[in-house]
């Protein structure tokens, strides 16, 4: 696969000396505006230095993908040129999006044929941190590394490039040779269980990832979950960091969390802010096991620079649902593995026992396998519509909304301690009721389903019309 001739890529940010995480190119615009992802095969080192290549599906030849960075209110064109042999299709994760250019395959557009291509043109209404992935046979293709980021500036950004850091962070099944272990991809386990977990981290795209920060200085950590299926538990007092926004939605100001760890699923963003003390390094580290494991290690350097003081970040303008008036709908999610939860209806008929096994299909929402003909809901646009999920099943799961933001307004089991934040995914833990509310402001059908893409690909999928 060649790279395009137009296609100029500059040299990277410059972010805050990067000592050991490669960090990725960002994106120029050809000279008709668009930009330009290849998704084709590349190969690339996923473990340590002396380890195997692993072949990889990829935008314009890396993992992560370029970075797509453009302002608040601007109008973004890309061309998707498909190299590879099998359809595809880019979905732009969070964005607030025309629905024509949301990017499902076979719900609001036809997936990219090998050797076709497809213009996508939109305008982003919210600053923030977003990233883009392919939305046909996502199970397979962001597992082999098909996604990168789309990052939306403020108006005015309160951080330069060199206090903007960008961690992409992805979880990798890596065989006994240290390759991308490709033979598992599309396992049942996986599908009934907790979807593709994998045994190695990067941090875009490179391991043992390590940054130089400066003492006293602020900086904006923009952590992007991209696996399959893992959550991360992160937590920020460890670090001294406060939240500064989650799913791209600034808080109105940075916060510190009274309780840890906090939980980081698939497909979720929250940007940290950190002010390193002079000798005090410090590492990202995940909390689940019994002994923290440190995967992102900052280096900090004392530069006597003045302390500036903590940013806010400007807020989007974002419709607040009207809670006095809302239409109610009930989500109610069965199946998997050690899951009950009743029958399973796929394609208007009920499975057997042991069809799952030909058909794939194991989770349902209110009892329906993937997308039905008819909608889980429509309504009229402008309403405010209150979603209540009840995780009936044994694992947790990342229920992503397209299209919209949603306010999360009730959590069984544990208050709300980061107050009612706009999200575009949210977790729900086994036996868990979550509500959430949003203003149903734009026209077009819209996915709503599991981020864990194993789930998704095995029934959690259904989809709402705006009308
Ligand atoms: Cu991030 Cu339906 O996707
Ligand atoms: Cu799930």
């Amino acid at each position: 696969m060649q790279l395009n001739r137009r296609q100029i890529l500059q040299s990277s940010i410059a972010a805050a000396a990067i000592v050991a995480a490669p960090s990725f190119t960002r994106l120029a615009k050809a000279a008709d505006g668009f930009f330009e992802l290849t998704a084709g095969k590349s190969t690339k080192k996923l473990y340590r230095e002396d380890a195997p290549a692993s072949e990889l599906w990829t935008y314009n030849q890396s993992s992560p993908g370029p970075e797509i960075r453009v302002k608040r209110g601007e109008r973004v064109k890309v061309r998707l040129i498909n190299n590879l042999e099998e359809a595809t299709s880019i979905h732009w994760h969070g964005i607030r999006i025309d629905n024509k250019m949301d990017g499902v395959s076979n719900l609001t557009q036809k997936p990219v044929q090998p050797g076709e291509a497809f213009e996508y043109d939109f305008v982003v209404p919210d600053a923030g941190t977003y990233w883009y992935h392919a939305h046909n046979r996502s199970w397979n293709q962001v597992a082999r590394g098909l996604y990168g980021t789309l990052i939306v500036e403020e108006d005015e950004p309160e951080f330069d490039a060199d206090h903007d850091l960008v961690l992409v962070v992805d979880d990798w099944r890596l065989n006994k040779k240290g390759q991308l272990d490709v033979e598992s991809i599309g396992d049942l386990r996986d599908w009934s269980h907790g979807g593709r977990l994998g045994n190695w981290l990067t941090v875009n795209g490179g391991s043992d990832a390590k940054f130089r920060l400066n003492a006293g200085e602020a900086y904006r950590l923009r952590f992007i979950n991209t696996a399959n299926a893992r959550v991360f538990e992160i937590d920020p007092n460890r670090f001294d960091a406060k939240v500064l926004a989650y799913d791209g939605q600034a808080l109105p100001e940075p916060s510190t969390l009274e309780y840890a760890p906090l939980l980081i699923g698939t497909a979720q963003r929250v940007d940290f802010l950190v002010v390193p003390k002079a000798g005090r390094n410090f590492d990202i580290e995940e909390v689940t096991g019994d002994k923290p494991y440190p995967f992102i290690n900052f280096e900090v350097v004392d530069k006597k620079s003045p302390i500036l003081q903590m940013p806010a970040l400007a807020l989007n303008n974002l419709p607040e649902p009207d809670l006095a008036n809302t239409k109610n709908y009930k989500l109610h999610m069965s199946g998997g593995a050690m899951g009950g939860g009743g029958d399973i209806i796929y394609k208007g008929k009920k499975l057997k026992d042991d069809e799952y096994r030909t058909t794939g299909q194991v989770w349902a929402f209110n009892g329906v396998a993937n997308i039905a003909d008819d909608p889980f809901f429509n309504v009229e646009r402008g309403k405010t519509v209150t979603v209540e999920t009840f995780n009936d099943t044994a694992f947790t799961h990342a229920m992503h909304v397209h299209g919209h933001h949603f306010r999360i307004i009730a959590r069984g089991g544990s208050t709300i301690d980061e107050g009612m934040p706009w999200r575009d995914t949210f977790l729900v833990g086994p036996g868990q009721k979550t509500k959430i509310s949003f203003v149903a402001d734009n026209p077009g059908k819209w996915l709503f389903h599991c981020h864990m893409l194993e789930h998704a690909a095995a029934g959690m999928n259904t989809w709402f019309e705006v009308v």
